[in-house]
């Protein structure tokens, strides 16, 4: 059986992995995560996934992870035991294993958790023909989103709800209607101006990675993005949405609360001209990246 798995020095299958009851990630959350995607064994933007974890790492005071060059190394490694082409790379980083008690403990050292799963990026294609739905719901989360912790149970029951309405995706939302993000995804606007709008950088969404690269390669096409907060009235009545993820890379958002997205426009509810040709930049960036071709 291939090694899909990678937890604190040895590689071994998924079904045989595990931590100790007392990981401070299992009783308090107190971890770090991230998602890599692998296309045809490369990774996408493992530079940028590195210092979010870096980053997240030093905002909870976790001493002692690996070094990048261990991290990298071991993520070759395990990829290459799993056998697989297209996926994704699973890292978490605990503070440690130390008996139950609020306060940090004294002397452990982190847990180091990595997983390798195949993923099929092939979906994301005919699904952003398609478009996909969303649902506002209220943001209830913790004050810290732009930090990547296993604590995910606001966005794990934002999913649950949105998909028990039929939807793909969340569109989170403020107390006074401001956008943040998705449960698991970055949520963007294009104005009737045709400007991109995108929640700015804050501690109410998560610094995403493919949010970066959207906005580096739009505005190297000279498209206009504004990193303004919008409300949901300005996304109902916006010409077109869409969200953006390791995993997407980037979906045009057909409908809101069941209606349809961009009324009034020659796509009203079907993929916009603007998040098709995003979409496109970004193919192209994967493909010049890892060599990935659909
Ligand atoms: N989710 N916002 C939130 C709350 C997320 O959890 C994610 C990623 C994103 C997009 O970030 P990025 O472009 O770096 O993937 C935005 C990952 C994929 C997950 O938890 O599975």
């Amino acid at each position: 059986m291939p090694a899909t798995a990678y937890v604190n020095g040895r590689y071994l299958p998924l079904a045989h992995a595990g931590l100790p009851v007392e990981d401070r990630g299992t009783q308090f959350a107190d971890a770090v995560y991230e998602v890599v995607a692998m296309f045809a064994g490369r990774p996408l933007d493992w530079a940028a996934h590195r210092w979010r974890l870096r980053r997240g790492l030093a905002a909870l005071f976790i001493e002692g992870a690996p070094s990048d060059a261990a991290l990298d190394a071991i993520a070759q490694t395990l990829w290459r035991r799993s056998h697989l082409a297209d996926g994704l790379l699973y890292i978490q980083v605990s503070r440690g294993t130390a008996r139950r008690d609020h306060g940090f403990p004294a002397g452990v050292r982190p847990n180091l958790v990595m997983t390798a799963r195949p993923f099929d990026f092939r979906q994301r294609l005919a699904q952003q023909q398609e478009g996909v739905a969303v649902v506002a719901l209220p943001d209830q989360r913790w004050k810290r989103c732009d930090l990547k912790t296993t604590g995910l149970l606001g966005a794990v029951l934002g999913k649950a709800e949105a998909r028990r309405l039929g939807a793909f995706e969340a569109m989170f939302h403020l107390e006074d209607g401001t956008v943040t993000e998705g449960a698991s995804t970055n949520l963007w606007m294009v104005a009737s101006s045709g400007t991109l709008v995108t929640h700015p950088l804050s501690a109410r969404i998560l610094p995403g990675i493919m949010r970066e690269t959207a906005m580096r390669l739009a505005r190297a096409a000279g498209m206009a993005v504004a990193e303004r907060p919008f409300t949901l009235d300005e996304a109902r009545t916006a010409p077109e949405l869409f969200l953006t993820s390791t995993t997407g890379p980037l979906l045009p958002i057909t409908r809101l609360d069941g209606a349809p997205v961009g009324t009034g426009t020659a796509h009203a509810g079907r993929p916009g001209p603007v998040a098709t040709r995003l979409a496109t930049l970004l193919w192209s960036e994967i493909a010049r990246q890892t060599g990935w071709r659909p």
